[in-house]
């Protein structure tokens, strides 16, 4: 083999062995072994030589052609191992570190209050129900004697749509008349659930929570409303409280009161809150929703979930439940 063709093998191997990634290994194998390559040129040129020399320096070039091409291919397979090893040390996650400490969620003070709520009066033999938050305006008003004309309509700021026969509905009576359209009493069933109303201040939201508490039987008493009403705060409370049931009016009840509670029996300070509405169901809304006033008798409650959930938990401002601020709804969790 001449110096010359060793010189040019040598440079060939030194440049394979110092490519540093796969484009340039490649740029070296085009440069040699490709079509215009420099060994292929030569293989090219072995025709002009003299016919005894062309044998021996024939097997000389195809000798160093392999050597370069295994070499390459060497060369090729561990840049290869060394890419998919960077790959892999890169992109491996180790599980066995500890987690970034993300804090679980927790229900919403709402959710919780609801749901408290649910449970004492299912344990009381309440089942719960639903109905709809976009209501018809019979259903919200009509059938629970409040005629169109009806003054009482002012006390409830209503967001109509569909100009007037649709609404979001503004308290949770509705469910009692859908509840009595479709079954016969005895009847004993809660309806939690959203309603709206055209109102915003410390005690007061747009969009607020309800439950409705309705119980048809053949004998009911206003009474058994009360100690249902009492024994109920008081679970829900966990302690005695006072009670203060305040004549009022609703067109829906026949006697109607507002129940206030102490603000002193649960701590939170001299004077009375407001958490609910009831009395005993009017004859007209039983005739509506098909139930026979002469045999049956009914009592209706309305409380305001917020309320409950501001005395229980010591808010005392309503709009905080809403602000979605994480600092104060961590601390239910
Ligand atoms: C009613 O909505 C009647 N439907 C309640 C009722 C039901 C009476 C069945 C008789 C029989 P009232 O508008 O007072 O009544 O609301 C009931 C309770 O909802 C209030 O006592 C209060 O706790 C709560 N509440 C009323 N308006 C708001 C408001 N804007 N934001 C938060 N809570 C409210
Ligand atoms: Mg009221």
């Amino acid at each position: 083999m001449t110096t010359e063709l060793e010189q040019l093998r040598d440079q060939a191997l030194s440049d394979i062995a110092g490519a540093e990634d796969l484009q340039t290994l490649d740029e070296h194998r085009v440069a040699l072994l490709g079509k215009k390559g420099e060994i292929t040129a030569r293989l090219k040129s072995l025709g002009s030589l003299p016919a005894e020399e062309r044998k021996s320096a024939g097997a000389a070039i195809n000798d160093i052609k392999r050597t370069l091409a295994q070499a390459i291919e060497e060369r090729r397979e561990a840049l290869q191992q060394q890419q998919f090893a960077e790959r892999m040390a890169r992109e491996s996650v180790d599980v066995t570190l500890p987690g970034r400490g993300e804090r679980p969620g927790a229900m919403h003070p709402i959710t919780l209050t609801r749901r408290r709520i649910e449970a004492l009066f299912g344990q009381r033999g309440f089942e719960a129900v639903e109905g709809p938050e976009i209501e018809d305006d019979y259903h919200n008003f009509e059938a629970l004697n409040v005629p169109p004309d009806h003054p009482a309509r002012a006390m409830q700021d209503t967001f109509y749509l569909d100009a007037g026969r649709l609404l979001l509905r503004t308290h949770t009576s509705p469910v009692q008349i859908r509840t009595m359209e479709n079954r016969q009493p005895p009847i004993r069933v809660i309806a939690p659930g959203r309603v709206y109303r055209c109102d915003s201040d410390r005690t007061h939201s747009p969009m607020f929570h309800q439950v409705e508490g309705l119980y048809v039987a053949p004998r009911v008493s206003f009474a058994e409303l009360r100690a249902e009403l009492q024994s109920f705060l008081e679970a829900f409370f966990e302690t005695d409280l006072k009670l203060r049931f305040r004549p009022s009016y609703f067109p829906f009840t026949e006697p109607s009161a507002e129940v206030d509670i102490d603000g002193r029996s649960l701590g939170t300070g001299a004077g009375w809150m407001e958490v609910l509405g009831c009395g005993m169901v009017h004859p007209n809304v039983l005739n509506a929703a098909g139930v026979d006033s002469q045999r049956y008798a009914g009592y209706a409650f309305g409380m305001g979930i917020e309320r409950l959930a501001m005395l229980r938990y010591g808010v005392t401002d309503l709009r905080q439940f809403y602000n979605n601020d994480l600092r104060m709804l961590a601390q239910f969790a």
